[in-house]
């Protein structure tokens, strides 16, 4: 294939993958896309660690990171632990009161501590600190840095620049597609609502085109809901010059999901992929879980907002859950094509079933317009 998606960074296929997990980062620009890292929570030490393996690993093919910039992220820096200070006392009590009602073990009070203590550093999305990140990330022969909660600072994109490295960012409306490319972005990802993670109301077939006229000439890659060759084509035609693509990993060999979550997502059909703020404070695509449903329930507090929930549900909720793995409590951000996820496969593979069934679609295209 040959489009400016391609020609931006020598790639053969325009499908662009978003995973936390380094294994599929390395196999999709293997197989002639291009991996993006997402580096949410990272150390300095990890973010130094996870891309010094893909530099080993990837061949010299091109690669990019996605980070965590919001603009309305309270900021967490300098946060000393401390639940009952952290959270107001209504959405602590009722976590651990569903919990313990469930009969999920606590964790050792000084254990809970330490993990809370950590996830507060480590959602510590100050700019100051996604700098010091983005500094180490620009040591490795990184192609593209991604932004995920809102346009990138101008430093951010002048710097990227300078080193002949391309910048986007996600956006669920066109207003916010807009700002990005006066941010100076390069091109924008355009995300429907069927997607896994944060995500806008808007769905793919109605925002693509959309947010494709808003910024013209500038190109835009369609994420949510792209898993197949069928909804790649879709993509195209909208008007997008690619895919971005999330949760279709998530089923591969090379995924970071642990067994029991992976047996959750071949079990679940789209209607339990639920937009709820249970597990960030932010609208946030994932697997309906105890959890969530509770949350939805009369009578539940409001969220707390981001990051504090995310806080709230990684120290109170998950590592408890997981610990004990009471399966009904398991959740994981993933999208509506979680009903279409039903074995294992390889990040290959699905490359490779993705380009068969594009090219199969063209030629009944074709066949069908003369
Ligand atoms: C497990 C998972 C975690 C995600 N985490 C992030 C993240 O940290 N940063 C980000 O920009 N997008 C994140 N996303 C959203 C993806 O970037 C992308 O927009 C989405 O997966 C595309 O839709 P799809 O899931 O239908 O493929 C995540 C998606 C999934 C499935």
């Amino acid at each position: 294939m040959n489009n400016r998606m391609c020609e931006m960074f020598g790639i053969d296929v325009p499908i662009f993958a978003f995973s936390h997990c380094r294994d599929v980062v390395v196999e999709v620009s293997k197989a002639g896309g291009l991996g993006v890292l997402g580096m949410a929570r990272m150390s300095p030490e990890r973010v130094r660690e996870e891309l010094r393996w893909i530099d080993e690993h990837i061949g010299g093919k091109p690669y990019g990171i996605d980070v965590l910039m919001p603009t309305t992220f309270e900021e967490a820096a300098g946060l000393k632990y401390d639940p009952e200070r952290l959270f107001p006392g209504e959405q602590l009590s009722f976590v651990r009161r569903l919990l313990d009602e469930a009969g999920v073990p606590r964790l050792p009070e000084g254990e809970a501590a330490h993990i809370e203590q950590e996830l507060v550093s480590q959602f510590n999305f100050t700019p100051g600190e996604s700098a010091r990140m983005l500094e180490i990330a620009m040591e490795h022969p990184i192609k593209l840095i991604v932004n995920a909660l809102g346009s990138p600072p101008a430093e951010l994109v002048a710097r990227a620049h300078a080193r002949g490295i391309k910048v986007a960012a996600l956006a669920g409306a066109a207003k916010h597609a807009l700002r990005h490319k006066q941010a100076g972005c390069d091109f924008v990802i355009a995300v429907g609502t069927e997607a896994g993670g944060h995500t806008g109301q808007t769905t793919s077939m109605v925002l693509w085109p959309r947010i494709v006229d808003a910024v013209a000439p500038m190109p835009v890659l369609g994420g949510g809901g792209v898993g197949r060759g069928r909804q790649l084509a879709a993509a195209l035609a909208l008007g997008c010059e690619g895919a971005w693509c999330g949760s279709i990993w998530l089923k591969t060999v090379q995924s970071e999901v642990v067994p029991e979550i992976k047996a959750k997502l071949f079990a679940a059909g789209s209607e339990d992929a639920v937009l709820t703020r249970s597990v960030t404070g932010k609208p946030c695509r994932t697997l309906r879980s105890s959890f969530t449903d509770a949350w939805d329930k009369p009578g539940a507090p409001p969220t707390l907002p981001a990051p504090l929930q995310a806080i709230l549900w990684w120290g109170q909720g998950r590592t408890r859950v997981e610990r004990a793995h009471v399966k009904d409590f398991l959740t994981y951000p993933v999208g509506q094509l979680v009903g279409d996820m039903t074995q294992e496969t390889s990040v290959r593979q699905v490359v490779h079933d993705m380009l068969d069934e594009l090219i199969e679609t063209k030629e009944r295209l074709d066949r069908v317009l003369g």
